[in-house]
């Protein structure tokens, strides 16, 4: 490990890296977790993190760029304490979420991956543009974090990016309490360290229950599984 790598990643980064790799076969396959890791201890996956993935699992730094690059949950630039994404495709877009995200766009004087504050300061929130959040019986929809906040408008989305800004941390509208970006990615790492609320609170909302509500009520069942079904054979590789 080179003295850089050091600086950056500390012993107990450099342990959470090797618990990570643990529990794969192969150590490269440990990339996603580490690379939520990286964004753990920096809010961003820095070049530094980028080296620091190849070094602790033998790839190169062209390979895990090129993974960090593609999944746009990993982030290029140093994020805010709070990450919000808006919800912009199609079915939040009709119902207001392309409203929401000018509105808060507006108040922030932000754009897209661009942070309002300092980045990582208390307050500071960094915007994004979401893809289908799959809560589209909810929507309009953002995340702050990761976490659902429901059914908004642009009235309550500002009223709660005001919210973050004063340090405050609204409850999301299902899962577990709001904590800060960086936590949130140790928590995505694999982490739960002395927080068990992280694991708590309502994953499903009524909107979403409806369906299977109702087909008990009616005594609906989803055929079964014929007996010896068969199956097309898988293609060999060419
Ligand atoms: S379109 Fe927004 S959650 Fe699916």
């Amino acid at each position: 490990m080179t003295q850089a790598q050091e600086t950056v990643f500390e012993q107990d980064t450099v342990d959470k890296a090797r618990a990570i790799m643990a529990r794969y076969p192969q150590a490269r396959s440990a990339l996603l977790p580490m690379l939520h890791l990286v964004q753990s201890v920096e809010g961003y996956v820095s070049q530094a993190g980028i080296r620091f993935c190849a070094g602790q699992l033998d790839l190169t730094e062209a390979e895990v760029s090129a993974v960090a690059t593609f999944y746009t949950m990993y982030k290029r630039r140093p994020c805010g304490e709070h990450l919000v994404s808006v919800c912009t495709n199609t079915l939040c877009a009709a119902l207001g979420g392309d409203a929401i995200y000018a509105k808060l766009k507006d108040h922030l004087k932000v754009g897209h991956e661009e942070t309002a504050g300092e980045p990582g300061t208390p307050g500071s929130i960094t915007l994004e543009h979401a893809e289908c959040l799959a809560a589209c019986d909810l929507g309009p929809v953002l995340q702050v974090n990761y976490e659902f906040y429901d059914n908004q408008t642009p009235d309550t989305a500002l009223e709660l990016v005001k919210a973050l800004q004063n340090g405050e941390k609204p409850a999301p509208t299902r899962g577990a309490p709001l904590t800060d970006f960086k936590q949130a990615e140790l928590q995505l790492a694999g982490f739960f360290e002395g927080r068990d609320a992280d694991l708590d609170g309502p994953s499903a909302a009524a909107e979403t229950l409806r369906g299977a509500r109702l087909a008990q009520e009616k005594g609906w069942d989803a055929p079964a599984m014929p007996e010896n079904a068969e199956f097309p054979p898988i293609p060999e590789k060419k």
